[in-house]
């Protein structure tokens, strides 16, 4: 049998083999579109940053963290559990490095709930346990949260966004008693736990 003339290297490739141009062609491809998705998740988070901003994902409700001690809804005598013509009590807490203000208070059992807090200086977090309760607390905004309690206890949480060295130690407390006990507290009692 005669030898093949032709060259081996221009005989058609085996079954299975992708020539290199092919090969090549397709990266080339995958990588323009791996930069077009790059480029998109950018643009993305970019966009909603500006537009967004950083806010509690409670509400837009903005306020001016450097004179929260000088007027306004939250100056240190308006802070605690504050009970409602309606009988619902609303909370107002200042979230500030490395505490909450006040540490503790007391709400009523069965009761509509609303918290509002702010921070002094950085974002911290403010969460309740098996509850709805669960929000950033971020400087320049009111975060607000409604809850009901069914229970009464006790219940304590860290601070869940970190927020410096003391972040560990930032604790909130929020004590729940029944209805009738707490229609008892005074203002004081309600606002720190004694
Ligand atoms: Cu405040 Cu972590």
């Amino acid at each position: 049998m005669a030898e093949s003339p032709t060259n081996p290297l221009a005989a058609p490739l085996p079954d299975g083999i992708v020539p290199a141009e092919v090969v090549a062609r397709t990266e080339r491809r995958w990588i323009k579109m791996m930069a077009a998705m790059l480029l998109i998740m950018l643009v993305v988070v970019v966009a909603t940053g500006i537009a967004g901003a950083m806010h509690p994902p409670s509400n837009v409700e903005v306020i001016d963290p450097t004179t929260l001690h000088l007027r306004g809804e939250f100056v240190e005598s308006n802070l605690g559990t504050a009970a409602e013509p309606d009988g619902s009590v609303t909370v107002r807490l200042i979230a500030q490095q490395y505490e909450f203000v006040p540490r503790c208070v007391t709400v009523p059992a069965g009761t509509p709930v609303m918290f509002r807090l702010t921070s002094a200086d950085v974002v911290h977090g403010f969460l309740l346990p098996d509850t709805n309760v669960n929000t950033m607390v971020v400087p320049g905004f009111v975060a607000e949260v409604r809850t009901r309690f069914a229970n009464e206890g006790e219940y304590a949480m860290p601070c869940h966004e970190f927020c410096g060295l003391g972040h560990h130690a930032m604790w909130a407390h929020v004590r729940v008693v029944p209805k009738e006990r707490f229609a008892n507290l005074t203002a004081v009692q309600r606002t720190n736990c004694e």
